[in-house]
């Protein structure tokens, strides 16, 4: 351990501990930075991190210096300031200053930076600036404005050291350096748009995401990305029922700070044409309480014959399935539905956000025959919860033959089309539930954006099947469905406070 005193502050730290971790222990707050990231090597070049070493001559930058056990270190005199203040004032000497017409106004290091350190007049006129190519597409999800870049090489080092595919680069020398791709490249990685939230500025934005809405609007919500087993930890930015954009939030033990492009584009799901916003009876558009006098009549008096769920469906809503078909044969889906490829990064070749769910439940999925088979043999109504199942061509062919039918999904899908009764249910980003990841870990998503049209929770709808059948057991709460559950899950665990990291049974997070 190296004990080290900054800003009069008595810190001990490990051995090998950089200096500016230890200043950001100390102070509570980064010291000024670009080009410093966590998760990237060390570059050393934006040179803002200036602090002051009792018995060294010269100012150094912390992040590239070691802690060592006696230090005296000084962030905040009169002497670090003015450095930071110079240093500043030359990454601005030829940026544009266009923040009024900049995506990233309102979360720009450049931006934040020059309120608390520079506030300085430009000693630099707009003619004199040296000018570089604005508004540049390099790639299928990334714009380049190279006159916004403060040349931190963020994004050089995320394409080198993460993906590996080093499609970034720096060229020339002095003020003439310009960030860019070289001829012939794109910027077309699975992860492209994590350079985007590393950028300390306005230099790289999103192509889907670009002058949609100031970012000073949106609300954000604690969320779960569903594209893949992984389970990457996410922020949903959303406003009035919008959603705008998914960022990743940070979980050392699943994502750390990174998701991956196809991810971010989960969102668009939610708010597709094609999503079913009312009941439909025979394909004719019904209301709740009009569909009633339907379900009572398939559900009521032949009861269940099969009840089939899916991998995308949360664990309280395989749990309620559980219950409702515990008299009837009971199908996780498709073996084989949500099957992909997948990397050594992040991306999992299972699509699907909580097949794990199933297994841990003990719900055990079948291939199209089987599940058609089973189908066919339903002695009563065939329940389909999510996972357009007749997508498979021989489980829409048993479904053909069947007239009681009751699909609750989320989008005009295949099964929709041969279901007798469809009921709309909600899409992960309208609702609250659990998933559970490749590895076996629980984690909470919440509820962003109002429901659609008047889709329902499922839940809820599984509930009001449950009282169509007279069941007992009829949960009055998502909360209520969560206690049940929790046994079957791990002893010591409570299903509605689960740690912001997840719970993996038996792991580290306990
Ligand atoms: S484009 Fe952004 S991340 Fe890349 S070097 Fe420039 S400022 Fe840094
Ligand atoms: S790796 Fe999977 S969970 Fe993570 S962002 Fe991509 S699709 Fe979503
Ligand atoms: S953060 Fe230290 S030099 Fe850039």
């Amino acid at each position: 351990m190296a004990k080290l005193t900054i800003d009069g502050k008595e810190i001990e730290v490990p051995d090998g501990t950089s200096l500016f971790d230890a200043c950001r222990d100390a102070r509570g707050e980064d010291l000024p930075h670009f080009c410093y990231h966590p998760d990237l090597s060390v570059a050393g070049v934006c040179r803002l991190c200036q602090v002051e070493v009792e018995g060294m001559p010269k100012l150094t930058i912390a992040c590239n210096t070691g802690v060592r056990d006696g230090m005296v270190v000084h962030t905040r005199n009169e002497r670090v300031t003015r450095a930071s203040k110079q240093i500043l004032e030359m990454h601005l000497i030829n940026h544009p200053v266009d923040c009024p017409i900049c995506d990233q106004a309102g979360e720009c290091g450049l931006q934040n930076q020059y309120m608390a350190h520079g506030l300085y007049d430009t000693k630099v006129e707009k003619v004199d600036k040296v000018h570089k190519s604005k508004a540049q597409v390099i790639g299928p999800h990334v714009i380049l404005d190279q006159e916004r870049c403060v040349l931190c090489s963020r994004c050089v080092r995320f394409c080198a050291e993460v993906t590996g595919t080093g499609e970034m680069g720096i060229f020339n020398r002095g003020d003439r350096a310009r960030i860019g791709t070289a001829p012939g490249v794109e910027l077309d990685n699975d992860y492209s748009l994590n350079t985007v939230d590393i950028c300390p500025v306005g230099a790289l934005t999103s192509r889907d995401f670009r002058f949609q809405k100031r970012v000073w609007m949106l609300k954000a919500a604690d969320s779960v990305c569903p594209g893949c087993a992984t389970g990457c930890n996410v922020r949903i930015d959303h406003e009035a029922g919008r959603i705008y954009r998914l960022k990743p939030r940070y979980n050392p033990e699943v994502n750390g700070r990174w998701m991956c492009d196809k991810g971010r584009m989960t969102y668009k799901a939610v708010h597709d044409e094609n999503r079913l916003g009312d009941p439909l009876v025979g394909g004719k558009v019904e209301t709740w309480d009009g569909v009633a006098g339907t379900l009572a009549k398939l559900v009521g008096e032949g009861g269940f014959g099969l009840v089939v769920g899916s991998p995308y469906q949360s664990l309280e809503e395989i749990h309620l399935l559980k219950s409702l078909g515990k008299d009837a044969p009971l199908s996780g889906g498709l073996a084989d539905s949500g099957q992909g490829t997948g990397d050594d990064l992040l991306q999992d070749a299972d699509q699907t956000p909580n097949r794990k769910g199933l297994e841990l439940l003990g719900v055990a999925q079948h291939d199209g025959p089987a599940l058609a088979d089973l189908i066919r043999n339903a002695a009563g109504s065939v329940l389909i919860l999510g996972g357009d199942p007749a997508a498979d061509p021989t489980v829409a062919a048993a479904l053909t033959e069947k007239d009681s039918v009751i699909y609750v999904g989320t989008h005009g899908d295949k099964t929709a089309g041969l279901a007798k009764v469809v009921l709309p249910g909600c899409m992960w980003a309208e609702k609250a539930g659990i998933f559970v990841n490749r590895n076996g870990r629980l984690q909470e998503f919440k509820q962003a954006v109002a429901r659609h049209g008047n889709a329902r929770e499922d839940w809820r709808i599984l509930s009001e099947l449950m009282t169509v059948r007279n069941n007992p057991d009829v949960p009055g709460s998502l909360k209520g469905v969560r206690d049940e559950l929790a046994g079957s899950v791990a002893a010591d665990v409570d299903l509605n406070k689960l740690p912001a990291r997840g719970f993996l049974p038996g792991g580290e997070a306990r």
